[in-house]
């Protein structure tokens, strides 16, 4: 009985995901995805950065422990970052910030999220946010 619960508990849920987006390739991205009209689910909230190196790993954190049942953090491709190294530093500390999801405060892993989008891929972009919105609603809610 209670795990029938459980199951419609899970299909009713709609997860509350944020997306930050670099100004100069992944919001363009979704910009793209917009105007071309790929559907993508509407959970997701974006939160647009000049570059993925802005995104500190306090603000996931904040975002998990606030609202966010998933967080997202989309970049240029490596090579393409408009200024030149940020999406390494944003590669590196995601690593950091894994192991502290995981080691530390034991949410899932699965609920942070890096990929990279450039400006001509809308169509990815869709599929990502698509993609990640399944991945947590098969997860549930962070917060009971
Ligand atoms: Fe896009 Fe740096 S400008 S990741």
């Amino acid at each position: 009985m209670t795990k029938a619960v459980s199951q419609v508990e899970k299909e009713d849920f709609e997860p509350y995901i944020l997306v930050f987006c670099c100004n100069w390739c992944s919001y363009a991205g979704a910009d793209l995805a917009g105007v071309s009209r790929f559907q993508y689910p509407p959970n997701v909230r974006i939160i647009r950065v000049m570059c993925s190196g802005r995104v500190d790993p306090a603000f996931v954190l904040r975002a998990l422990k606030n609202r966010a049942d998933g967080v997202l953090i989309s970049g240029c491709h490596i090579g393409d970052c408009h200024y030149i190294s940020g999406n390494e530093y944003t590669r590196d500390r995601f690593e950091r910030l894994y192991n502290i999801i995981i080691k530390q405060l034991g949410v899932n892993e699965k609920r942070v999220k890096l990929e990279w989008v450039s400006a001509s891929e809308g169509k990815r972009f869709a599929k990502v946010i698509t993609d990640f919105t399944s991945e947590i609603k098969e997860l549930g809610p962070l917060r009971k």
